[in-house]
């Protein structure tokens, strides 16, 4: 895909700001065209003129109140990414909680720093409004759903006081959920030492985040019971997303990523190939699949029948749900890390790495890593050195689970 090149609005009245920012953005001209607005007023105005990818505004500008004006910018235009600089006169939590900023950017941080954060949401949201894309979405009549019991976990994560055992009886709630769970956190793949036989053990054990992954996984993966064919099997598909899950979370601790991110990194493992469950629900797809090398269905098979991936779909569906960017991002990136705009290790990473080893160990004897890794990428940030650990790690698990 080409470099877009994103119309970017500021608004601020603050002018030694704006001047900064014009002239210390000044590097970007080729790939961001730059517009000020000094009061919500004006912003509104240009929003109804021209399209923007992405909107930055100070929380106190000129005009009504910033939360207002985010709320009708929100409304007006649901594509445009919208940020807000850091104030401390608002809590992060206050404007967390608005839903209404895809993320605060620090107003006295450098200006390379504002330019990543900005351009990478503008990117992952150019690939998820891809016009195929859509075409593809919007013509499947029944899109899995998200399970309540999900919301229900996720409001209760949200309040101030959630703990393992109100999260346990929320999930007392559901039985079959119930029981899937114990049955999976029995199993040999958490490895855990005592037989675990109730939710509220289980989200003790494993922490929130697993649990709502687990949910969310279970939930999506049943839709599709009983579905397989020559190219997808929904077990295997399943064992291979746990699998990529619990191998990214240990590559991701070891990678240094702070324990949000780690967090994070197992609920995209869990959720990476979703995607593929949606070919599913394309009539004739499975039909039109050229295979590859050994009849397996590679991404771009996949890409000459729908001109999209799992990758995208996968992302696309899980935005539809309310998962947050950063998860979004790993997921429509896992088999191209390197067109996250990054220079550093992310979780994209992990899930690369984990992935890539993972269906090295399921398909390939000769254990060939070439095929399954974008091996600059990974030069490029020196992991190199860890593969051959990463690989016996994979193959044990892809043996025991
Ligand atoms: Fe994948
Ligand atoms: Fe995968």
């Amino acid at each position: 895909m080409d470099q877009k090149i994103h119309n970017i609005l500021f608004v601020t009245n603050d002018l030694a700001f704006e001047k900064r920012l014009n002239e210390s953005l000044q590097a970007c001209f080729d790939v961001w065209k730059i517009e000020f607005a000094r009061s919500t007023s004006d912003a509104l105005t240009m929003l109804s003129q021209k399209q923007f990818d992405s909107i930055i505004t100070d929380i106190n500008v000129a005009g009504m109140d910033g939360f207002q004006f985010l709320n009708i910018v929100s409304q007006m235009n649901p594509g445009v990414v919208r940020f807000a600089f850091s104030d401390s006169r608002v809590s992060h939590q206050t404007i967390r909680s608005t839903n209404l900023v895809h993320q605060m950017i620090p107003r006295n941080g450098s200006i390379d720093n504002l330019f990543t954060i900005v351009e990478r949401v503008c990117c992952l949201r150019d690939r998820l409004l891809d016009p195929q894309l859509r075409n593809i979405i919007t013509s499947i009549k029944t899109l899995p759903s998200v399970p309540l019991l999900y919301n229900r976990l996720v409001r209760e994560l949200d309040s101030d006081n959630a703990s393992s055992q109100a999260i346990g009886e929320i999930i007392s709630q559901d039985p079959a959920m119930t029981s899937k769970i114990l049955q999976l956190v029995n199993s040999a793949f958490f490895g855990l030492p005592d037989n675990v036989s109730n939710p509220q053990r289980a989200v003790s054990l494993l922490g929130f985040n697993t649990i709502k992954a687990l949910v969310l996984g279970i939930h999506i993966f049943a839709q599709y019971q009983g579905q397989s064919n020559r190219f997808i099997s929904i077990e295997r598909m399943w064992k291979h997303s746990l699998v990529v899950s619990n191998l990214s979370f240990k590559i991701a601790r070891e990678i240094g990523l702070n324990s949000q991110d780690q967090e994070d990194t197992r609920i995209a493992g869990v959720l990476h190939d979703t995607g593929k469950l949606l070919f599913f629900n394309i009539p004739g797809f499975f039909q039109k699949v050229i295979p590859g090398k050994n009849g397996i269905m590679t991404i771009e098979s996949e890409y000459n029948v729908l001109k999209t991936t799992h990758e995208e779909m996968g992302a696309y569906l899980l935005g539809m749900w309310g998962l947050p960017n950063v998860i979004l991002e790993a997921v429509a990136f896992h088999h191209h890390p390197a067109k996250v705009i990054s220079n550093k290790t992310e979780i994209v990473t992990a899930l690369h790495i984990a992935n890539g080893l993972v269906t090295m160990c399921e398909r390939d004897m000769e254990m060939n890593i070439e095929p399954y890794l974008d091996m600059p990428y990974v030069e490029k940030l020196g992991l190199t050195k860890k593969m051959d650990e990463w690989v016996s790690e994979a193959k044990v698990l892809v043996r025991t689970t």
